[in-house]
C-alpha cells in the first residue's frame, strides 16, 4: 500500500470536477438485485474506488455480471439463487449490508455477515434488522452471519429512529425490501441524505412506487417485479467540500465543477462563517479562503445539517484558525481518530466526550501521520496542504476507498502531493498486525 508525502504551504487555484458519489452508488448498485434474471442496471457516473470495486465483486459473488465502460457500468442479473454476501467482503466494507433488503425481498432468503465495529464507532445494524422483522422476516445471527428468511415480505409501518438520528444504509435497506413487499410499508424517520432520496429516484425508474421521496416519511406501494433501467450517480458532495474545504485552508481560489447547491447548503454557512468567500454559479462553486480562518462552532447532524463525513476536513481548517472552535460529532461521537494524528502537525485540540475543541494554532507543520479511517485521511491530506514542511500519510488505502486518485486532482489545482509505493517490509509488517 502506499503513501502520500505532501509539500505543504502552497497555494491552491485553478478548476476541480467533482466524480459520482459513493455513498450513492453503493445502494444503487445493490438495487440491482431486486431484478429478475436477464435484465440489466446501466449506471452512469460510477466513480473508480476500491470500494465501488468490493460491492461489485459482491454482486458478481450473488450471480450478476459486470461490465464497466470508464464511469459507466452494467449490471445484468444472471442467476438470482445465491444468497450469501461472505465475511471477506463484508468485513472489508460496511456498505455491503444494502444486499439484505435486496436479496430477502427477491430471492427470500439472505446470509449476509455481520458487519463488525469499525475506526470510527461502533455501528450496530440492529435498526436493519427491527425494520425488516416488522415486515415478517425471521431473523437470527448464527455464527457472525445474519441468516434472514421470508417466503413474501409485508408492507407495514417501519420506524427507523435510533439514538443518532434515523440510519442512512437502514433506510437504503427496508426501501429496497419494501418494493417488492406485499402491501404497503410506510418508513417513519426515514433519512433524509441526498444519497437515500437517489436511491428512491432510481427505484421508481425501475418500477418502484414510492411516495414522499425527500421526507422523513416514504410511503411504499409493493409491486411484483422490478426492471431494466439506467440512471446518473449524483455528485459526490463530500467529495466536494473536501476541495472547499482544501481552498480554505491554503488561502486559495478554487472552482470545484459538479456541485448540486442544495446539498451543500449547511457546509457553505460553515465556510462563511470561516471568512471565506462562496460563489455558486449553477453546477459550479468557487471559494476563496480568507487570510486567516475564523473560529466556528460545528456541530454534525443527519442531513440537511452538517455532515460528519466532512467533519476531519473542516477540523484541519479550524486548526489554524484564528481562535477557538468547538467541533461536536452528532452522527458518531468516536469518530476523532485524527485528532492526536493533527496534533503531531502542531494542532491544539482537546477532546472531550463528543466534542473536541481547537485552539487554533497560526501554522502547522508537517510531520508523519497515519489515516485510520477514509475521511480521518482526507483531514491530514487538508492539514499537510497547509503545513510547513513534508506530511507523510500512511495507510492510504483508506483514502483510495473513496476518493478517485484525488492526489492527481489536486496537484492539477497547484497541490505537491506524491505517492510513493510502500516498501516491501511495510507490507510484511502490515500483514502481521
Ligand atoms: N445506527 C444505529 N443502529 C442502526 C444503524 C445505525 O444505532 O441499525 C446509528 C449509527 O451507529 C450511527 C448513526 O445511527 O451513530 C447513523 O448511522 P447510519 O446507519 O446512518 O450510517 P451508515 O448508513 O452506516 C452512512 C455512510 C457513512 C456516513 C453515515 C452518516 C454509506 C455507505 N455510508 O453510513 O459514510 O458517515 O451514513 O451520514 O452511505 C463515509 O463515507 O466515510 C462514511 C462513513
Amino acid at each position: 500500500m502506499d503513501r502520500y508525502i505532501i509539500e505543504g504551504g502552497r497555494r491552491l487555484h485553478g478548476r476541480a470536477r467533482v466524480k459520482g458519489a459513493k455513498n450513492a452508488a453503493l445502494p444503487m448498485i445493490a438495487a440491482a438485485l431486486l431484478m429478475d434474471p436477464g435484465h440489466t442496471l446501466t449506471l452512469h457516473n460510477v466513480p473508480d474506488l476500491s470500494d465501488i470495486q468490493v460491492m461489485l465483486a459482491l454482486l458478481e459473488a450473488l450471480g450478476c455480471t459486470v461490465q464497466r465502460d470508464k464511469e459507466t457500468v452494467f449490471i445484468t442479473v444472471t442467476d438470482n439463487r445465491p444468497i450469501r454476501a461472505p465475511y471477506e467482503i463484508v468485513s472489508t466494507m460496511r456498505a455491503s449490508i444494502c444486499v439484505l433488503g435486496p436479496l430477502i425481498a427477491r430471492r427470500q432468503q439472505a446470509h449476509v455477515s455481520l458487519p463488525g465495529g469499525c475506526a470510527i464507532g461502533v455501528r450496530p445494524v440492529n435498526l436493519h434488522l427491527r425494520g425488516l422483522e416488522t415486515m415478517g422476516a425471521k431473523i437470527r445471527v448464527d455464527h457472525g452471519y445474519i441468516i434472514a428468511n421470508a417466503k413474501r415480505l409485508h408492507g407495514g409501518v417501519v420506524y427507523l429512529g435510533g439514538e443518532f438520528g434515523s440510519t442512512v444504509t437502514g433506510t437504503a435497506n427496508i426501501l429496497m425490501a419494501a418494493t417488492l413487499a406485499r402491501g404497503t410499508t410506510e418508513i417513519e424517520y426515514a433519512a433524509l441524505e441526498p444519497e437515500v432520496q437517489e436511491l428512491a429516484r432510481l427505484l421508481v425508474r425501475m418500477g418502484a412506487r414510492i411516495d414522499g421521496i425527500g421526507s422523513y416519511r416514504l410511503t411504499i406501494h409493493g409491486v411484483e417485479h422490478l426492471h431494466s433501467t439506467e440512471a446518473t450517480v449524483m455528485p459526490d458532495r463530500i467529495e466536494a467540500g473536501t476541495f472547499m474545504a482544501a481552498a480554505a485552508i491554503t488561502r486559495g481560489d478554487v472552482t470545484v465543477e459538479n456541485v448540486r447547491f442544495e446539498d451543500m447548503v449547511a457546509v457553505v454557512e460553515v465556510l462563511k462563517a470561516m471568512g471565506c468567500r462562496v460563489d455558486f454559479d449553477s453546477y459550479n462553486v468557487r471559494v476563496r479562503g480568507p487570510k486567516r480562518i475564523k473560529p466556528v462552532d460545528v456541530t454534525t447532524l443527519p442531513y440537511p445539517g452538517f455532515p460528519t463525513d466532512l467533519q476531519s476536513q473542516f477540523m484541519a481548517c479550524l486548526a489554524v484558525a484564528s481562535g477557538i472552535s468547538v467541533v461536536t460529532e452528532k452522527i458518531y461521537p468516536d469518530r476523532f481518530m485524527h485528532v492526536p494524528e493533527l496534533g503531531r502537525m502542531g494542532a491544539q485540540i482537546r477532546k472531550q466526550d463528543a466534542a473536541a475543541i481547537i485552539v487554533g494554532v497560526k501554522e502547522l507543520h508537517g510531520a508523519p501521520v497515519m489515516a485510520s479511517d477514509l475521511r480521518a485521511g482526507a483531514g491530514l491530506i487538508i492539514a499537510g496542504l497547509a503545513a510547513k514542511g513534508f506530511t507523510e500519510i500512511s495507510r492510504i488505502y483508506h483514502v483510495d476507498r473513496g476518493y478517485d486518485r484525488v492526489e492527481k486532482r489536486f496537484n492539477a489545482i497547484g497541490a505537491r502531493i506524491h505517492r510513493v509505493a510502500e516498501k516491501v517490509e511495510q507490507r510484511k509488517t502490515r500483514k502481521a498486525e
